[in-house]
């Protein structure tokens, strides 16, 4: 889907979402988000937030887990994924907080791989995400599945790439500060979603968008995964459609 500005792309998918949610409500059964990070979503999650206000629109049965965190990070930090969502989406909505998932940046390195694994039991047991929302990186990456990532990848620590952490280094205030890896939500984590809404805006997204959507399947660009997956949705700007 192609739209002009960047404000439109917000409303559709958060249109989608909310949609969804009130289905749910109606039938008596949660719903389970995938959330991400990033520029990208923070109109959609503006959206949500006023839908809630004006709207009544209701969060009380929302999973959500997010995509991913970088590591090492103490939660309070102001670059935790963690704050980005209570400050973005969670604190404006009445959420459980019980019901937030989001990897934890702050574990001692010995107790990641059980956290991820349970962070995929977490899934499972919530039913599977119903509907993922993701970004793309420059990489190509969703969540933070740099170039190498394999379809089968599952919730694991991963390294960043020196493009991602590039492109962080004004957030970071230096490229030094940046963290060098994350934990993220896998390829098979993702298009396990029942339905999944990737989007893109600007000029500088052209490149990525069209490799994901036109090029080859690929571990270079794990985005390019999603064209294997029956329910995804590109949301993209004119800018970020121009290569297309
Ligand atoms: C980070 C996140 C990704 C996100 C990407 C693009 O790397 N881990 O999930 O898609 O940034 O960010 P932006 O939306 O700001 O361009």
């Amino acid at each position: 889907i192609i739209v002009e500005a960047h404000d439109e792309l917000a409303r559709l998918v958060a249109g989608r979402i909310a949609t969804l949610m009130r289905e749910r409500e109606a039938a008596g059964r949660q719903v389970v988000l995938g959330l991400a990070t990033g520029s990208t979503p923070i109109g959609v999650y503006r959206e949500l937030i006023r839908m809630h206000r004006e709207e009544g629109l209701s969060f009380a049965h929302v999973i959500s887990f997010n995509l991913d965190e970088y590591y090492p990070m103490r939660v309070e930090s102001i670059h935790s994924y963690r704050r980005f969502m209570w400050e973005n989406l969670f604190s404006h909505v009445n959420i459980d907080a019980a019901n937030v998932h989001i990897p934890d940046g702050a574990l001692a390195r010995a107790e990641v791989d059980a956290a991820c694994a349970a962070y995929e039991d977490a899934i499972t047991a919530a039913g599977g995400i119903d509907f993922q929302l993701l970004g793309i990186g420059k990489t190509g990456h969703i969540g933070f599945n740099e170039p190498g990532s394999g379809e089968s990848s599952r919730t694991r620590m991963v390294h960043l790439d020196s493009i991602t952490r590039r492109d962080a280094a004004a957030d970071f205030f230096g490229e030094e500060n940046v963290p060098r890896e994350a934990i993220t939500m896998g390829i098979a984590t993702i298009l396990g979603a029942r339905e999944i809404a990737i989007l893109a805006t600007g000029e500088h997204k052209a490149g990525v968008v069209r490799r994901a959507v036109e090029g080859e399947i690929d571990r270079a660009v794990a985005a390019t995964f999603l064209q294997r997956h029956a329910n995804t949705t590109f949301y993209v700007d004119d800018a970020a459609a121009a290569d297309l």
